[in-house]
């Protein structure tokens, strides 16, 4: 590759709403050592098409051509010892100089050290990239990065969960899949995000059971409130699932349930009702 940047908005559809104070796109880039494999996945599905469709653009910039010697070194031994290899400091920010377009510009860093990602991280940065137009991500890899590069151009590290994986790429790739989705106008009517998971609609739990034709499959059926076509009891069923599962399976998530109860949406302790039935 010899360009150290590139943006894949050439079949933009429609332009989506301009960037407050920017004029432009919101823009995401993404700084990595594994271009091909970051592209590959925002040229895909619902990140490919909020792209296509003129929502945000991608950049995504290869750490590599910032690489200081002539062998394009990135990584070299720990000072002071131990296995691993560390991410050196001057590509990481000499990449992030050369491509932020703002000061300000909030800097991810993807490490098993950073703050939890969660649905509420995600609408914070929605936000941050709809205030400033930007928002940029750099991939760790190896055993980690130089601290100098956190400390001169990282302003926040985001953890995907308590587990490492071979790099940040994955990490990075699902942050901005989980925000590029809830940009308008990404979303259509049969993909809605409204009442997935943890969002508002469910009161922070999980989601309720879905079923689709055909209407026995191996000798299970399907709630038979989901054939009544009795769009209020279908709703109250669908809650007391999403209630159920959420206790059942993530009681750390019931608070937000308990608060719902009290509002009045229903729900409640109910007997199962999420088993399929036999039908024969
Ligand atoms: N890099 C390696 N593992 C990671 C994780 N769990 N979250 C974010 N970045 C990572």
């Amino acid at each position: 590759m010899s360009s150290a940047t590139d943006s894949e908005n050439d079949d933009a559809g429609p332009r989506g709403e301009a960037s407050p104070g920017t004029g432009q796109l919101p823009i995401i880039r993404v700084l990595t050592l594994f271009p091909e494999m970051v592209r590959a996945v925002l040229a895909t599905s619902i990140p490919g098409r909020a792209e296509r469709q003129g929502q945000v653009r991608y950049e995504v910039t290869d750490i590599r051509d910032f690489a200081v010697d002539k062998h394009r070194t990135v990584d070299d031994t720990a000072y002071g010892g131990g296995a691993g290899m560390i991410m050196m400091a001057p590509p990481v920010v000499e990449a992030v100089e050369k491509v932020r377009e703002r000061d300000d510009a909030t800097v991810i860093l993807t490490t098993p050290q950073g703050e939890t990602f969660s649905e509420e991280l995600t609408l914070e940065l929605l936000e941050d990239l709809r205030a400033k137009g930007e928002l940029i991500l750099v991939c760790g890899r190896y055993k980690g990065i130089d601290e100098r590069a956190r400390e001169l151009v990282v302003t926040r590290e985001v953890s995907i969960g308590d587990y490492v994986l071979s790099g940040g790429e994955l990490p990075a790739l699902v942050v901005v899949d989980a925000i590029v989705r809830r940009l308008p106008g990404v979303l259509h009517d049969e993909d809605s995000a409204a009442n997935d998971s943890f969002t508002a609609d469910r009161d922070g739990g999980l989601d309720c059971a879905w079923y689709t034709k055909p209407p026995v499959y191996r000798g299970l059926g399907v709630p038979e409130v989901l054939m009544s076509g009795h769009h209020a009891n279908i709703e109250k069923w669908r809650r007391q699932q999403s209630v159920e599962r959420t206790r059942q399976r993530r009681p750390d998530l019931a608070q937000g349930l308990d608060r719902g109860e009290a509002e009045g949406k229903g729900g409640g302790r109910k007997p199962r009702q999420d088993r399929n039935r036999r039908t024969r």
